[in-house]
């Protein structure tokens, strides 16, 4: 099938991060069209009708986040543009903004106007800093071109784009930790309700939307909602940004529609380009480090026995028992060298890093966790570590203020279900797997981080 590109067509066009080539390649069409022909609430109906998920993970319908926005008169609106982009395996966003950014400006535009915003923002992961000139620069192009600013074509709409830093914690990804980094605090998840839709930034109503869903929002707008839905399949309307990475051929960013299988996605040229050196396909955690991972038997074949694509549906298919989750779309292949266990220990480590410990169960079951799983790694552990593992997991998942709890158990969880004869095999075999894995024989602390 042809690969059909609605984001990325035009990032390898010679000079597209200026203004000039970009609006040659037919940019800002989309705000020409929502401020010359369509009211606020059109392009809201617009990106209704084209089925749009969110993209930063959770896959929420983003109208329906749109049509929550509180409106009281006199009180001011804001987007809010999620780059935090710290999940592990996840770096579509980055992609976009390095090598088309005037299209998530183009977006932003389009999209605050239909909420309402005069003021939009975006969080950036910090390690990103060149990509925050990249950014600046692209706004300044706007807004000497008279998209941003006063007075927009106009239409009496003002608006103005800042760009934030970050300073290189995960937990600023969760959606309040980033409005709380945002108004300057340190960046502890809010209790939710309220949501930042009726008391979001400084307390006003507010829109968190991840960079690659308020990109879609341009060819949403300039196809019309109803052809862009046509893209895809059932409720994964549109294109998707994967990231791959790990044991493939051809690492990078690939923008899919979302009817190719799992395996041609993984063996096709067009992609992945199949594993190394020939090698088995072990497993594959195909929606960013949080989601759980899937062995190979269950990658390609639901537990009906269906061909598994690279959709939000058929990749949640059969639940967390043999299914998982498309999330961010970091798509991360491990081959048959690869040791489930010490991989979910370094999952574990930077969860246990990144809790922002304000609940008690993902700030000390994170940590522990850690320690039993290292345990396991380094030739420690007990047969009875592996239950204990899968209870602490199970008391994290669904008790905390913000996801990050369920990120760090699902994890492991699916680690052990489906891979529970490798974990008992470090115990069996402690040796034999330090030699596996680090080629020494015996334990020794400093392995240890
Ligand atoms: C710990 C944690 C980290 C997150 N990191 C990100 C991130 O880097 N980028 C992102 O878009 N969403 C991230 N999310 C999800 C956001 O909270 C939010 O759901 C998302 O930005 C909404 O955008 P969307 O509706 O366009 O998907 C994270 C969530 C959690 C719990």
């Amino acid at each position: 099938m042809a690969s059909i590109k609605l984001l990325l067509d035009k990032a390898h066009v010679p000079g597209i991060l200026n203004y000039d080539t970009y609006r040659k390649e037919g940019g800002y069409r989309s705000v020409e069209k929502a401020l010359g022909n369509l009211t606020p609430d059109e392009v809201t109906e617009e990106v209704k009708k084209s089925g749009l998920r969110g993209r930063g993970g959770a896959g929420f319908p983003t109208d329906m986040k749109w049509s929550f926005l509180a409106k009281p008169e006199g009180v001011p609106r804001y987007l809010v543009v999620n780059a935090d982009e710290s999940e592990p395996g996840t770096f579509k966003d980055r992609y976009l903004m390095e090598f088309i950014p005037h299209l998530l400006i183009e977006g932003m535009i389009t999209s605050s106007y239909a909420l309402g915003a005069n003021a939009s923002y975006i969080y950036i992961r910090g390690e990103y800093a060149w990509i925050v000139d990249i950014l600046e620069k692209a706004i300044a192009e706007a807004k000497q071109n008279g998209w941003l600013g006063k007075n927009i074509m106009g239409k009496g709409y003002d608006l103005e784009i800042y760009v934030q830093r970050g300073a290189g914690a995960y937990i600023c990804g969760e959606e309040t930790a980033l409005l709380e980094s945002l108004e300057g605090k340190r960046g502890n998840p809010r209790i939710k309700p309220p949501f930042p839709a009726v008391k979001g930034l400084w307390g006003c109503p507010t829109v968190v939307n991840n960079v690659e869903t308020i990109a879609a929002v341009v060819p949403i707008i300039n196809m019309g909602g109803e052809e862009y839905a046509k893209i895809g399949i059932g409720r994964s309307t549109g294109t998707k940004l994967i990231s791959a990475c790990g044991n493939i051929n051809k690492p990078g960013v690939y923008e899919i529609d979302m009817t190719i299988s799992v395996e041609e996605f993984i063996y096709s040229d067009e992609y992945c380009g199949g594993i190394p050196k020939g090698k088995k396909l072990k497993a594959c955690i195909p929606g960013g480090s949080s989601v759980p991972i899937v062995p190979a038997n269950l990658l390609f074949k639901t537990a009906k026995g269906e061909t598994r694509y690279m959709n939000y549906e058929s990749l949640s298919d059969g639940g967390f028992e043999s299914g998982t989750m498309m999330g961010s779309g970091g798509f991360i292949v491990l081959d048959e060298d690869q040791c489930v266990v010490r991989h979910t220990m370094t999952l574990a480590h930077f969860y246990n890093h990144e809790s922002c410990g304000q609940c008690s169960p993902c700030r000390e079951g994170t940590g522990w966790m850690y320690k039993i799983l290292k345990n396991l790694e380094y030739g420690k552990g007990k047969m009875s570590d592996i239950d204990l593992l899968w209870d602490i997991q199970r008391r994290i998942e669904g008790n905390t203020i913000c996801p990050l709890g369920d990120a760090a158990a699902w994890p492991v969880a699916a680690a052990i279900r489906h891979f529970r004869d490798e974990f008992e095999w470090h115990v069996t075999h402690p040796e034999e797997a330090l030699v596996r894995n680090f080629g020494i024989a015996h334990y020794a602390d400093e392995l240890v981080h």
